[in-house]
This record gives C-alpha cells, sequence and structure tokens, in this order.
C-alpha cells in the first residue's frame, strides 16, 4: 500500500527501540504533532496515536478502541493505555538511541516519556526460546490485505492499528522443561519448526490458528526480542486492518473463550498491553488529517 508508514511492511531491522509517551497535565500538544508529523517518516520511525491522545485532541479514531483486561487461573492480561508510541528502527544502535534522544526532546514540551525498551533481531528472526517467530505470517499482497485500512476518505486509507505487548519471559523455567514440553508449549519443534499435529489444545499455534476463527483472524506480527541487565522476553507486536483478529487471537490464549489457557503463559507473561492507530503518510510525512491536524 503506497500510503501506509512503510516501517510496517518492511523487514524487521537489527535494531529498535520502543518508546511510549504519556500527555502531560493540561499540555495542548498540536505543535509536537506537527514536528513530529514532519520529523518521523514511517520508515525509521513508525508512530502510534493512542485513544487517550485522541480523546484530548477532541477526536475520536474509528476502531481505536481500549485494550482488554484478562484476569484467571495463572493468566494476567494487563492493559496500559498511552498517548503515543514510536518504533524506531535501524541497523545502528547509537544512531537510534540518538534518533530517540532528539525525538524526546522534540516532543518534551507536550510528552513525558513513560517507558523506552530497546530490542533486537534474534538469528533468522527467533524468539529468545530459539522458536521462529513469524512463520505463519500472510504474505505479499495478503500482508498488505491483513495490516492495511482500505479506506478513500483522506487520511484514513493506508492507516493500520497495532497491538504492542511487553512479554517477559521466564527462561529459567523455560529451560526446566523437557524439550517435549517446551515443543508442545509452542506447537511447533524447535529444531526444524514442524507444526505438530498432535500438539494439545494449549499450544500456542492451535490456540491462535488463524484460519481457526469466524471470521479468518490474520495479523501481521512484526515482533523483537528485547533484553535489559536482569530481564528479557519479547516485544510483541501486531498491526491489523482492525483490531478485532487480534483481540479475537488474545481472548482465546487468555481462556476467556473456552477456559483453556495459551501454554505460553506457563513461562511467559505480558506487563504491558495497548492499541494504537498509525496514520497514513503522505509526501514523506505523517498524514494527521484524521486527528484534524
Ligand atoms: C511471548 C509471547 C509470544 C511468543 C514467544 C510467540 C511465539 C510464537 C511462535 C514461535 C509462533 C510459531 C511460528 C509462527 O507462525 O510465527 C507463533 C505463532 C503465532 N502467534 Fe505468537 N507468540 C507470542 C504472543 C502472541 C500473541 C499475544 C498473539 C496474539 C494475541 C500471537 C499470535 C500468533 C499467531 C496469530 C500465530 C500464527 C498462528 C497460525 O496461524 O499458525 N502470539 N507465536
Amino acid at each position: 500500500m503506497k500510503n501506509s508508514q512503510p516501517g510496517i511492511l518492511a523487514p524487521l531491522p537489527s535494531h529498535a527501540r520502543y518508546l511510549t509517551f504519556a500527555l502531560k497535565q493540561g499540555a495542548r500538544p498540536h505543535a509536537e504533532l506537527k514536528a513530529l508529523a514532519g520529523a518521523a517518516d514511517g520508515k525509521a520511525c513508525v508512530v502510534g496515536i493512542g485513544a487517550l491522545l485522541a480523546f484530548a485532541l477532541q477526536k475520536e479514531i474509528e476502531g481505536l478502541k481500549p485494550f482488554p483486561h484478562y484476569r484467571g487461573e495463572g493468566v494476567e492480561v494487563p492493559s496500559t493505555p498511552a498517548a503515543l508510541w514510536c518504533w524506531l528502527r535501524g541497523e545502528d544502535r547509537g544512531e537510534i538511541f540518538l534518533r530517540a534522544r532528539a525525538l524526546e526532546k522534540m516532543l518534551a514540551s507536550a510528552f513525558e516519556v513513560t517507558s523506552a525498551v530497546d530490542a533486537f533481531r534474534h538469528g533468522k528472526g527467533l524468539d529468545l526460546t530459539g522458536y521462529e517467530d513469524g512463520t505463519e505470517n500472510p504474505k505479499g499482497r495478503k500482508a498488505v490485505e491483513a495490516a492495511i485500512v482500505r479506506d478513500r476518505r483522506p487520511g484514513q486509507g493506508g492507516a493500520s492499528f497495532v497491538a504492542v505487548q511487553q512479554w517477559v519471559h521466564d527462561l529459567d523455567r523455560f529451560a526446566a522443561m523437557p524439550q517435549k514440553e517446551q515443543d508442545n508449549s509452542i506447537g511447533r519443534r524447535r529444531k526444524d519448526n514442524k507444526e505438530l499435529g498432535g500438539a494439545p489444545a494449549s499450544a500456542h499455534v492451535k490456540r491462535t490458528a488463524q484460519e481457526s476463527f469466524t471470521p479468518e483472524a490474520f495479523v501481521w506480527r512484526r515482533s523483537m526480542p528485547w533484553a535489559d541487565t536482569t530481564q528479557a522476553g519479547l516485544m510483541f507486536v501486531a498491526f491489523g486492518k482492525s483490531l478485532d483478529a487480534f483481540d479475537a487471537q488474545l481472548k482465546r490464549m487468555a481462556g476467556a473463550e473456552d477456559g483453556v489457557v495459551d501454554a505460553l503463559f506457563t513461562f511467559t507473561r505480558p506487563v504491558t498491553g495497548a492499541y494504537y492507530w498509525c496514520p497514513p503518510v503522505k509526501g514523506k510525512k505523517l498524514d494527521l488529517r484524521a486527528i484534524g491536524l
């Protein structure tokens, strides 16, 4: 799609930094957002706007809903809404860090950073558990169909919605699980990525099998591993033409559909969860007409 933010459909970069911002009390962020629209090209920096920000601008973004919260036996899925999200992408970690700093300074009069997480590509797109992530992503035209909004209204077509969750892995616990249990928790064999027909219903790929939903629930996953001095996990990022497919998958993973909880929860847990609307681009700038800018 020619006017979607190019970073959404592009291959994963080697490095990334995710910035999350809150709106400062009483701030009128119009000037800062206009500056952001010029500075973020949608490729080296993908931008998402939260419902909290749209609300502050007295605009409603059709399809942008609150992130759900689930709590059950062994499951806690938090909802941590934010105003603004930036996914800085590149090949050089220093360059990304300096770009992030410049962005923070540019936005500082209206926004404060509430979290900054560095992420990286591991091997050919592996999670830190060693399993390949992204195999069943839709390809080519189907990826565009899943991820990008088709709409003729100015400022609407070419947009996308994104679900972002930071997951923290318990890698010791995972390492202590027998190989068979590890494979069964994902539903694929780590050594050759083969799907396991006989995996239990709790296996992650059985819970989320995109064709098994009505309607089918295809998403465009662009997750990356992250690690700091004490913790590590996956920054789960899924783009969609709407949030419905992700919503349906998460509901089933949490056991809220049929009582079967995704086996991922035995060794990892989400600590954040938010939805954003990713505006289209127009001439290498973010197109913010849908929110009146
Ligand atoms: C720590 C968190 C997660 C990890 C480590 C993880 C890992 C994986 C792996 C290894 C696969 C198999 C290969 C592939 O097709 O990509 C997979 C598939 C998939 N995951 Fe996740 N995932 C996580 C969270 C989620 C969440 C939160 C969702 C959505 C709510 C999700 C949705 C999917 C989907 C749709 C598939 C493909 C299913 C299919 O159609 O075969 N994942 N994931």
